[in-house]
């Protein structure tokens, strides 16, 4: 429930954005000179865009979700960098016990490299918060996430799992490979009307939270990535970028349980602490 105080911020807020984006749509149909038929088109584009559940994706791809994610966090130096959450998180996933691996085995699952993605979350000063939460997602190896993939168990590469005293953590996962945004909906129509590719860099994604501590949002990138200075929601940030180490080594592969080299990449996560 909102409370009166909350009520009154909104509404405020409301009286101030609203007609200034009233005043701004009408200043770009005037000069554009758009004709009814048009704007007609216009409003049913967006009830299409709105039975598809696609405005998530749709803000995205306008690069508007990443503008909202600057307005809304900020730079700071100390802190690990936000980024946006995208259309594809799902809510309850598996709570996962430690030694964390992401996934189940499935068909499909041997086109992968093993990754074990590891590092510590503290706070913004560098003390460890052994209470933290880590809730991961990203897509398979090959197919793209669970949901758009047949063969692969519901749920795989999503979890939440816990961390050490030490603020430490690690996880078995694939890595992920670039993949396209859904282009069969509307989104897809506006894509190719603008000529804008439906690309994204290979990513993970990733929700942290600590108690006396603002939640973060945020995703990883590897470094080469085709599509690092290119990604169609334009969400890369170079202090996201994450540079991944093979390791080959028999008795080093046979310790981990693997018949496979496999990699390891760092991500230390630094929350800032609330009212910070
Ligand atoms: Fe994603």
């Amino acid at each position: 429930m909102s409370t009166p105080t909350e009520v009154g911020e909104r509404e405020d807020r409301l009286a101030r954005v609203v007609p200034d984006a009233i005043a701004a749509i009408h200043e770009v149909l005037e000069r554009h000179k758009v004709t009814e038929d048009e704007w007609h088109a216009v409003l049913g584009y967006l009830t299409a865009v709105g039975k598809a559940d696609e405005f998530v994706l749709l803000s995205d791809v306008t690069r508007t979700s990443v503008l909202i994610d600057a307005l809304s966090h900020g730079a700071g130096e100390s802190a690990t960098p936000s980024n946006v959450e995208g259309p594809l998180y799902r809510l309850d996933p598996p709570w996962r016990e430690a030694p964390v691996k992401l996934y189940e085995e499935y068909e499909g699952v041997e086109e992968g490299e093993v990754l074990f993605l590891r590092g510590r979350v503290t706070s913004s000063d560098g003390t460890p918060l052994p209470d933290a939460v880590l809730d991961v997602w990203q897509t398979g190896p090959s197919g793209g996430y669970d949901i758009w993939d047949e063969r692969q168990p519901d749920y795989n590469f999503r979890g939440r799992f816990g961390v050490a005293a030490s603020g430490a953590y690690e996880f078995q996962t694939m890595i992920p490979n670039p993949y396209t945004v859904p282009t069969v909906g509307p989104v897809g129509q506006y894509l190719e009307a603008v000529g804008q590719h439906a690309w994204r860099p290979a990513h993970i994604h990733f929700k942290v939270s600590a108690d006396g501590h603002q939640p973060l949002v945020t995703m990883v990138f590897f470094a080469g990535d085709p599509y690092l200075e290119n990604d169609t929601i334009g969400a890369v940030k170079e202090s996201l970028v994450l540079s991944l180490e093979r390791h080959e080594d028999d008795t080093e592969v046979r310790e981990r349980g693997l018949k496979a080299p496999f990699f390891t990449c760092d991500f230390d996560i630094r929350l800032r602490p609330r009212g910070g």
